[in-house]
């Protein structure tokens, strides 16, 4: 494997939560279960619920003018705008394209990635090789979901996982040292289908009997997904550690996907890392998918857990079975976040006028609403 090209940074983050909560609590009414069994098997006690007028392309634009914000940049400085989902708004076009007009982007190329819950680390990897090459000064990743769009609220196995959100990150050209040490990607598809959604694309197209049998709300095999998690997450976060020839000891803060803090700290344990040295906030926001690993480096550089020089380690794992991880040295000032503090979904123009018919409102969520 090729040392990586350095001289490609994180200048810029922002995130988006919508602020509907969707509590264990609300949960109890909905399915079997309950508080207790919930925290104690996933540590996660609430979850955003992206509310009528919010999709993922609008929640990433949001995500994605705080972080060119952040970065001290202008939509217009963007050279290429990458949006890893796997809830676009629609198969075509590309949730990219929506969020390219909505942030008033005139030049960029647009385009998604499909890496499920990786996709942020995926983008990551790919703006970099960008950036690196000279094909783009500045690029904007983002990762954004709207799972409660297509979570199943009478399956107890899933419905208790996941939740809405986005986060960003603007990667750019700088001749500092620092920046992206080191990436490894992995896609091992003898467990593509251990968490998928089967029908909607071209080899279940949507029917009456994919709708009966509700074929368009993911599915996952817990148990054997979640060994598989702290597997490879831990292989993962090893290999991008060896490539930027680092050991453990050298990283300040892992920020994992946050699927589940029992994979977070069986992560912890298989690599022997202390969990104090690990960000995690699944509690409040459940399995965001490719948004959860944007979502927490937002609220760990908002808690004074990153600073300047600080060496951090970005991992995250995903249907496909995807695995990704990013081990850099952070080089921005925490305080620019101070100038993305007045920029809300006020400030983003999706085209109006295609929501109303075609985005009805979950029906298991529509009291959350009154
Ligand atoms: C989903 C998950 C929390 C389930 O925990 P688990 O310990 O594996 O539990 P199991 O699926 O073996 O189920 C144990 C029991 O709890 C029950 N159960 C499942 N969901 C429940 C819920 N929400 N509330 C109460 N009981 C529940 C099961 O029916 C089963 O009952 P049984 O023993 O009578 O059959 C866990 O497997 C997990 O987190 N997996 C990884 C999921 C993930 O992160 N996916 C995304 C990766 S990107």
């Amino acid at each position: 494997m090729p040392r990586l090209v350095s001289g490609v940074h994180l200048t810029g983050w922002g995130a988006y939560a919508p602020s509907q909560i969707l509590t264990n609590a609300d949960l109890e009414r909905m399915v079997e279960t309950n508080d207790e069994w919930i925290v104690s098997r996933t540590g996660i006690r609430e979850r955003r619920i992206a509310g009528p007028d919010e999709t993922t392309a609008s929640m990433a634009a949001v995500a994605g003018l705080r972080a060119i914000a952040t970065a001290g940049l202008q939509p217009d400085d963007i050279d290429l705008i990458l949006v890893g989902t796997l809830t676009p708004d629609f198969p075509m076009p590309s949730t990219a394209a929506l969020v390219k007009g909505a942030i008033g982007n005139k030049h960029a190329a647009a385009m998604d990635l499909a890496a499920a819950c990786s996709g942020f680390v995926f983008g990551y990897a790919t703006a970099h090789a960008y950036v690196a090459s000279g094909m783009a000064k500045h690029v904007l990743v983002i990762g954004a979901e709207t799972l409660s769009r297509c979570t199943d609220f009478t399956d107890r196995g899933t419905c208790i996982l996941f939740g809405d959100g986005a986060g960003a990150a603007v990667l750019s050209a700088s001749d500092e040292p620092g920046g992206t040490l080191g990436i490894e990607m992995t896609t091992d598809p003898s467990g593509a289908y251990l968490i998928w959604l089967p029908a909607g694309g071209s080899s279940r197209p949507a029917s009456d009997a994919t709708l009966g049998a509700r074929e368009h709300y993911m599915k996952m095999k817990g148990t054997e997904t979640y060994k598989m998690a702290v597997r490879t997450l831990g292989s993962t976060s090893q290999a991008a550690l060896k490539k930027a020839g680092l050991g453990l000891d050298d990283i300040d803060l892992v920020i994992p996907h946050q699927a589940n803090v029992r994979i977070i700290e069986g992560l912890a344990k298989s690599l022997d890392f202390p969990m104090d040295k690990v960000f995690v906030n699944v509690g409040s926001y459940g399995n965001t998918s490719a948004a959860s690993v944007p979502l927490a480096l937002n609220e760990a550089v908002a808690a004074g857990r990153v600073k300047k020089g600080d060496r951090l380690l970005l991992v995250a794992f995903g249907s496909g079975l995807t695995s990704g991880a990013i081990a850099l040295e952070w080089t921005a000032d925490p305080a620019n976040a101070a100038r993305a503090a007045n920029i809300g979904p006020g400030d983003v123009s999706i085209q109006p006028g295609y929501l109303e018919p075609i985005n009805p409102f979950p029906p298991a969520l529509e009291w959350l609403l009154k």
